[in-house]
C-alpha cells in the first residue's frame, strides 16, 4: 500500500475518467483504482484528496521480496509457476509468508533446491514448501517440457545444448538418446530437428513418466519409442539403426561408448559424446576420444564440432564432441 493522490467519480463514470485522465498525462499508474464509498478512486499524480492504494507491482522483484523479507534471497529460478530459491536461501529465524512471496515473483508454488542426488539417475531433491505437488510445465525454444521437479533435475544451464540440438537438421534421421531424461533432446530432436523417429533410453522411471507426458504434450508420441531400463541392456536391441546417437551424461558417458559404436549404421553416423573435461585437458581429450572410437569402431573418424555447454565447477567444462563415424569398409 501507498499513498497517492485520487480523483473521486461514480462507478459509471470511472472508465470515461480514467481515460481523460490518462490523456492528460495525470493517471498514477504506480496505483491500482479501487472502490471507494459509492463510487471509485483512480489515483492520480496531481489533486486534493489522498488516499492508500495498492501498489501495481511492477517494480524490481527484488524490492518486491525486500517488503516481504528482512534479509532476502539475491537469487531463484523459475520454472512454469514454481520458484526455485537455493539451499540455505532462508535464515530459520525470519518469519515467511510463502504466499506472498510466490505472488511477488508472479508464481503460485515455492520450493527450495538441494543437492542432485549423487547416482546416476540424478534425481532432485528438491522441497516444495508451498503448493500442492512439483509438476511443471517448462516452455523453451518453441518446445514444451513437463516434469515434476521435485522428483528429476532439469538443467537450465544446458539450454543452448538443447537450442543446438533443435537446430540441427535432422531429417529422416533415425536417433538414439541414450539418456533421455525428461526429452531434453528428444523433444527438440523430433519438433525441431525434424528426425524421423527418436529411441530413447531412460533407467529413471519418473523421468519416464515425465518424457510420456512430454511426448504428450507436443503430439510426438509415435516418433518417439521408450526403452526404459539400463542402457547397458536396451542399446544391445538398437544395434546397426542409428543415423545419430546422444550419449548425454555427465561426468562420463562412457560406459557406452562401445554400444554407440555397434547401434550406427553401418553406412556411418554421427556420436554426440558429453564429458566433464579439465579447462586445460580439452585439446587433448578431444585428440584422445577420437582415436579411440577410430581404433574401436574400425572406421575412418573424424571431429565435426566441440561444444563448450558451460562451467560445471571451477575449471571443469562440460562439454559435447560430435563425431563422424564413415561407412564400414
Ligand atoms: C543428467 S540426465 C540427462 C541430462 C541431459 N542429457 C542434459 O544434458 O540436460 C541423465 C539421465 O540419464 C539417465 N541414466 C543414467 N544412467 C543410465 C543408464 N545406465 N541407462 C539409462 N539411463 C540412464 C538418468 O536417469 C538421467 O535421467
Amino acid at each position: 500500500m501507498g499513498k497517492s493522490w485520487a480523483y473521486l467519480c461514480s462507478r459509471d463514470e470511472a472508465s470515461d475518467a480514467y481515460a481523460k485522465l490518462k490523456n492528460e498525462g495525470n493517471l498514477n499508474l504506480n496505483f491500482k483504482p479501487m472502490p471507494y464509498e459509492d463510487g471509485i478512486a483512480i489515483p492520480i499524480m496531481n489533486g486534493n484528496i489522498e488516499l492508500e492504494f495498492e501498489e501495481i507491482l511492477r517494480s524490481d522483484p527484488h524490492i518486491r521480496l525486500k517488503k516481504l523479507l528482512n534479509n532476502p534471497p539475491k537469487k531463484w529460478e523459475i520454472i512454469g509457476d514454481l520458484v526455485i530459491f537455493p539451499q540455505d536461501s532462508f535464515s530459520e529465524s525470519e518469519t515467511r509468508n510463502w504466499e506472498q512471496i510466490a505472488s511477488a515473483l508472479g508464481c503460485n508454488r515455492v520450493a527450495i533446491q538441494a543437492e542432485i542426488e549423487p547416482g546416476i539417475m540424478r534425481e532432485s531433491r528438491l522441497k516444495l514448501v508451498y503448493g500442492i505437488d512439483g509438476w511443471v510445465v517448462h516452455r523453451e525454444n518453441f518446445v514444451e517440457y513437463e516434469f515434476d521437479a521435485t522428483k528429476v533435475m532439469f538443467s537450465s544451464g544446458n539450454i543452448t545444448e538443447r537450442r543446438r540440438m533443435g537446430g540441427l537438421n535432422m531429417s529422416n534421421e533415425v536417433v538414439i538418446d541414450a539418456y533421455s531424461g525428461i526429452g531434453y533432446y528428444t523433444i527438440p530432436m523430433i519438433k525441431s530437428a525434424g528426425a524421423k523417429h527418436v529411441h530413447a533410453c531412460e533407467i529413471n522411471p519418473n523421468s519416464v513418466e515425465a518424457l510420456n507426458k512430454g511426448l504428450r504434450r507436443n503430439d510426438l508420441t509415435n516418433q518417439c519409442t521408450i526403452h526404459e531400463g539400463d542402457n547397458r541392456k536396451t542399446m544391445k536391441n538398437l544395434y546397426g539403426i542409428a543415423d545419430r546417437v546422444i550419449l548425454g551424461l555427465i561426468p562420463s558417458s562412457q560406459p557406452t561408448w562401445g554400444l554407440a559404436i555397434k547401434c550406427i549404421k553401418p553406412e556411418g553416423g554421427i556420436i554426440h559424446i558429453h564429458m566433464n573435461v579439465h579447462e586445460n585437458e580439452i585439446e587433448e581429450w578431444v585428440s584422445k576420444t577420437k582415436d579411440w572410437f577410430s581404433i574401436a569402431s574400425g572406421r575412418d573418424t573424424s571431429v565435426l564440432n566441440l561444444e563448450k555447454v558451460k562451467w560445471y565447477c571451477p575449471h571443469i567444462r562440460h562439454v559435447v564432441l560430435d563425431l563422424k563415424l564413415e561407412a564400414v569398409n
